[in-house]
């Protein structure tokens, strides 16, 4: 029996099936990657890795990962009612193996290797820390913490600049056994107070202030703001305002009994802290992500399974060795920076690179200036950063010695032949692989990826899976496998694999009901693919109600309750289209409440209001006020008419006979073609 929610997202994904796919057919070449040996090497290690998926995940944990206590079995529960447990009844520290593990004496050591490698807002301002420090400032940060009475199993909420404090704080919560929750710096303050709310999270920590492209980050302001929302009465008790760049945004305020000035308290500290004895399944963080629903869910991701995911993937799609200088540009905030900025290369006893800017700040070569100066070695970046630059031209890139890169990759939404190509071309100089890493929140590593110097590559194409993920196409209706190549459905996953999320905090219902029910006995990503005539596979984007924008992901419903929150907006229908640098942009339909007209004012406010509520990454680029949508006779909005609209695509509506009032479609496409 499926619930009513679970038909309505089954009926969203037909609808989305039946548009085209950009690329899916586009004749394009291959790129070989290695020797045909290596890639046969692959393609059997990959079939033994799947036929016996316990054998494959139990032997590398037991030789990559250091045990306090042996686990006893190495996999046990299923989709169907998530009990999906990995390497039960183990005991392990996920800091001790990023850390300790190589300060220890013995063969490990590289305790002086540089482990966080930083470059600030402003181009040659840089940190190095090393494996020793490391552990130190980690232990100092977590006996800080601890003093406070943070204890294990509570919820740290984390609004941090990308300094190594972030990493630091990050790890120290491991260290204690206490549930990191990281909000990326660019939410707003009613995100940030949902966040708390959801999470019951007692302690946050934060910076007084951040700078990005030069611009402020009032970050310990928008803390207080979100502290002060209703929703949060009463539940905050402690703030830890870490100093970075409190004079750029004056200074801040420190509220008396709550706030710590946190490097004040870290400085008095012990710098060894004892590692807390973790259960395998014992939480490691959460992480809020868009779905469906207008509210984000807190995806769990626990301790062992993730821990090895992290290490395996990160040591496999980018062939990290220790004298490697590994740099992934993304955000700490987001699961990209959790698993490879933080975990990925530290469990690999590999530097990882932090970066508190942007790519165009001070200009736009600055991604390649820090490649020449840092000798980057691996670089791992998204498209819509890649479109971007690539329309300065190749003059900027090729002012700058790229050739220490040697491995390349990307994530986040597909990437386009035209940026893959420049990618490969203008900054690999066609020495690189591009690896295209296909993953999300909730598989905590890549799932789909090519292996550098192995796979051969396709531009746009996600390659084929990881070892131990047993990815299939389902057909979208009847939900069963579709069977051989030049084939398209959505993407399924048949076996469990130690990183995938464990549940949504506090709402396991929900977690199966986004995942695991809407195709029983499979793990649903929520994205349409398909799978070529070479078995290669091709992420033709979600199928549910979530945007990519940028490679952020933003739900539908959120923006609409955004907007229907200001008086203005009785109704609202919010969609995607394509976008030269962002992939997909927001559109915003809304009618108004009898009494408001449209006016500059009107949408200003109303972007702003998404802003506020969501944060200013969720800008949309069109506001189209009209004064209908286009609406089933039982009162549905058809979204797939108002995606058309928005993409320019009206000569591919479709049937329009069935709306309650087909007139409505002109006057939309009329008022679309004015906001153009
Ligand atoms: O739609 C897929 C797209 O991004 C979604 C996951 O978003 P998020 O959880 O925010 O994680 C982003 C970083 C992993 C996926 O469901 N996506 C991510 N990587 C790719 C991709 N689509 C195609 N190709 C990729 N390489």
């Amino acid at each position: 029996m499926t619930t009513e929610s679970e038909q309505a997202l089954k009926k969203r994904k037909i609808e989305k099936e039946t548009q085209p796919t950009n690329m899916a057919h586009e004749i394009l070449p291959v790129y070989a990657a290695g020797s045909d040996a290596a890639f046969g090497d692959y393609k059997i290690k990959y079939q033994e890795s799947i036929k016996d998926t316990s054998k494959y995940w139990g032997d590398l944990a037991k030789t990559e990962l250091d045990w306090f206590a042996p686990f006893t079995h190495v996999q046990n529960g299923s989709f169907e009612d998530g009990s999906v447990a990995w390497f039960l009844n183990g005991k392990l520290n996920t800091c001790y193996n990023a850390v300790d593990r190589w300060c220890l004496p013995g063969d490990n050591y590289r305790g002086t290797d540089v482990a966080l490698r930083w470059e600030g807002d402003e181009a040659g301002d840089v940190r190095e820390i090393t494996f020793e420090e490391l552990l130190k400032k980690v232990s100092k940060i977590a006996n800080a913490l601890k003093s406070q009475g943070v204890k294990k199993g509570d919820v740290v909420t984390m609004y941090m600049p990308m300094i190594p404090e972030i990493a630091m704080t990050m790890l120290a919560c491991a260290r204690i056994g206490a549930v990191h929750s990281v909000i990326f710096a660019g939410f707003s303050a009613d995100a940030i107070a949902e966040r708390i709310r959801s999470s019951g999270s007692k302690w946050l920590v934060t910076a007084d202030g951040g700078k990005r492209g030069g611009r402020a980050l009032p970050l310990k302001k928008i803390c207080d703001t979100a502290i002060a929302k209703e929703i949060c009465h009463g539940i905050v008790e402690k703030v830890f305002v870490f100093e970075h760049h409190g004079e750029a945004v004056g200074g801040v305020h420190m509220v008396e009994g709550r706030d710590v000035a946190f490097d004040e308290l870290i400085a008095a500290q012990r710098p060894y802290c004892p590692c807390e004895w973790m259960d395998s399944e014992d939480n490691l963080f959460i992480l809020y992500t868009s779905g469906s629903t207008g509210r984000p869910k807190g995806v769990l991701h626990t301790t062992g399974g993730y821990t090895l995911f992290a290490k395996h993937t990160t040591a496999t799609s980018f062939d990290i060795r220790r004298n490697d200088v590994y740099a992934c540009v993304a955000d700490a905030g987001w699961i990209t920076g959790h698993t490879y900025i933080v975990y990925g290369p530290l469990l690999n006893g590999c530097s990882t690179f932090m970066f508190e800017s942007t790519p165009m700040y001070p200009d736009n070569g600055r991604y390649w200036d820090m490649v020449q100066r840092h000798k980057i070695s691996i670089f791992y970046t998204a498209p819509t950063a890649i479109r971007a630059l690539m329309r300065f031209g190749d003059e900027i890139p090729n002012k700058y010695d790229l050739s220490s890169l040697r491995i390349l990759g990307t994530v986040g939404e597909p990437i386009n032949p035209e940026a893959w190509r420049w990618y490969y071309e203008v900054i690999g100089k066609k020495n690189c692989s591009v690896v295209d890493t296909y993953w999300q929140t909730e598989t905590g590593g890549h799932i789909i990826t090519n292996l550098p110097s192995t796979t051969p590559m396709k531009p746009g194409s996600c390659t084929l899976p990881f070892y131990g993920i047993d990815t299939v196409v389902l057909d979208p209706q009847t939900g069963k496998e579709i069977e051989g190549n030049g084939v398209e459905g959505v993407l399924a996953i048949r076996q469990p694999w130690p990183g995938m999320t464990r549940s949504c905090l506090g709402d396991h219902e929900r977690y199966l009901t986004v995942y695991m029910k809407p195709y029983p006995g499979y793990y649903f990503p929520g994205d349409g693919c398909r799978r070529d005539e070479d078995g290669f596979y091709w992420i033709t984007g979600r199928v549910d109600d979530v945007l990519n924008v940028s490679g952020h992901r933003i739900g539908t419903a959120e923006v609409e309750s955004a907007l229907v929150g200001h008086p203005a907006v009785s109704q609202a229908a919010v969609v995607g289209f394509p976008h030269a640098i962002k992939g997909e942009a927001i559109c915003c339909y809304t009618t108004l409440t009898v009494g408001y007209e449209e006016s500059e004012e009107l949408l200003k406010e109303l972007k702003m209001a998404i802003r506020t509520s969501i944060g200013p990454f969720a800008s949309p680029d069109i506001i189209c006020p009209t004064p209908g949508l286009p609406l089933t006779r039982s009162g549905k909005i058809m979204r797939r008419i108002l995606r058309k609209i928005a993409s320019g695509e009206i000569d591919q509506l479709g049937d329009t006979t069935t709306l309650a009032d087909p007139s409505v479609v002109d006057v939309l496409i009329k008022k679309m073609s004015e906001k153009r």
